[in-house]
């Protein structure tokens, strides 16, 4: 079974899918990491996010690996370890501007359905209810105002990378990111059809989870 979460940065769709897929033995799917980790891998090989023709040949070679360890779960690009290092603002601004090119979707697409074939998963992103599995059995879409959002934002930061952010410029950051995602033409980021949307400005994380909890348990 598959249930997508999907929505804008900083909304806390990790920190959610985290809980819930622990709370019902599900594997989790952090799509953004992957987006992530190929921009990385990009930047370290000198290609940029325009240049698709130099881009097929060098994700022939990339492999992506999610590992639990006792810190929890770690990014392995190719053999190395980039779980911090995927996390900073310059990769963040560089996985949303690789995530327009079209050549990049299709390649992770399928490596996000080959990885969650046959099992139970929740897989987190913007376009993992919309276009990457469309027949998921339960979707949700969560939202929250901008100034929210680049709070957890920048909370988030402080905790994984020990560095005090000014939240204006998170928010510039993150609204600059949400701009790129959701106008580009390749799989832009918008609610499924089928999705129940939650704005989560005034929740809790427990209450964001319960929330979800009650709709696939009256479902
Ligand atoms: O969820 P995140 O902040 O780690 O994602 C980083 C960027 O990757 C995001 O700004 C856009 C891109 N992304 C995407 O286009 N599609 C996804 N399913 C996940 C992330």
């Amino acid at each position: 079974m598959i249930i997508t979460i999907d929505g804008p940065a900083g909304v806390g769709k990790g920190t959610i899918a985290k809980i819930i897929s622990k709370s019902l033995g599900f594997k989790y799917l952090d799509s953004g990491a992957m987006y992530r980790a190929l921009a990385l891998f990009a930047d370290l090989n000198g290609v940029s996010d325009n240049d698709s023709d130099r881009l097929k040949k060098i994700l022939i070679d990339l492999h992506i690996q999610f590992i639990e360890d006792e810190e929890g779960e770690r990014v392995l690009l190719n053999t190395d370890d980039v779980t911090e290092d995927i996390r900073t603002n310059e990769i963040s601004t560089l996985a949303s501007k690789f995530a327009a090119n079209d050549i990049v979707r299709k390649i992770l697409r399928e490596m996000q359905r080959r990885m969650i074939k046959d099992k139970d998963y929740i897989a987190e992103g913007r376009d993992m209810g919309t276009y990457v599995f469309p027949d998921a059995k339960y979707k949700f879409y969560l939202d929250a105002d901008l100034k929210i959002r680049a709070k957890r934002r920048a909370d988030q930061l402080k905790e994984i990378l020990g560095i005090n952010m000014n939240e204006e410029n998170v928010a510039k950051e993150i609204s600059n990111r949400d701009n790129l995602d959701m106008t580009r033409e390749s799989c832009p980021l918008h609610p499924a059809a089928d999705a129940v949307i939650i704005d989560t400005s005034n929740m809790t994380i427990d209450e964001v989870v319960l929330k979800i909890k009650t709709v696939i348990d009256d479902a």
